[in-house]
């Protein structure tokens, strides 16, 4: 009998395009991940990325961010996710602390794609164009992307796979990203893809891609 659909919740920023969440979307389609997007939730009323999924027929929730109240703001997500049945969280763009109750709720079911090659460039601070200029400012010759489970604080938690681009002589901040987010576009369903069928080990730091289980 086939193993039931991953129901996968995407939290999305509020200016980001949505571009991760529609490879997601689009790769549950195909197939190529046993999966399917039950919501997506963002900060705010007419994020781009929560217009995307409305008008594909996903439900796009809102869920204010609350500073001064981490606990209540983590309930208010979790009975969203409740709601849904949501088994996977992947964060897209998303870029709020995640509050401790839902981290704990969700403790290694909850997904971060970054867009460098962790443990560089990244941590508070460092997101969309900021890194890919940091990147170059440092001269590094590659950058890539990053897929990782998440915790409690940025970019720390076990990381999954990743893929590597080259930094090109001329390359700008918008140049390098634009390479990195193809790769993002592959990197994240086939992460999310080994998740759906249960082929991710968690061992400690490491993640241990397992084989495919026979039929
Ligand atoms: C991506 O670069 C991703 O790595 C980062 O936020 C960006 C979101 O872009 N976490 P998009 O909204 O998915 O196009």
């Amino acid at each position: 009998m086939e193993d039931a659909k991953l129901r996968i919740a995407i939290f999305v920023g509020a200016k980001g395009r949505g571009s991760n969440m529609q490879a997601i979307i689009d790769a549950c389609g195909a197939g190529q991940i046993n999966g399917e997007v039950v919501c997506v939730v963002g900060n705010v009323e007419g994020a781009p990325a929560l217009e995307r999924a409305s008008e594909q027929g996903i439900p796009a929730e809102v869920v204010p961010y609350d500073s001064e109240d981490p606990e209540k703001y983590g309930r208010a997500l979790l009975g969203l996710l409740h709601r849904y049945d949501a088994r996977l969280i992947a964060l897209a763009g998303f870029l709020k602390r995640l509050p401790a109750n839902l981290v704990s709720e969700f403790a290694g079911r909850i997904m971060n794609i970054h867009p460098a090659l962790i443990p560089s460039f990244c941590g508070l601070g460092m997101y969309g164009e900021r890194v890919h200029q940091a990147v170059i400012d440092s001269g590094v010759k590659y950058s890539g992307c990053t897929v990782h489970f998440v915790d409690e604080q940025y970019d720390t938690g076990p990381i999954i796979d990743q893929a590597v681009v080259r930094v090109e002589p001329d390359d700008d901040a918008h140049t390098l990203a634009a390479r990195v987010l193809v790769q993002e576009h592959l990197l994240y369903p086939r992460c999310i893809g080994l998740f759906a069928e249960g082929r991710l080990k968690v061992e400690g730091r490491r993640v241990r891609i397992l084989p495919p289980r026979p039929d």
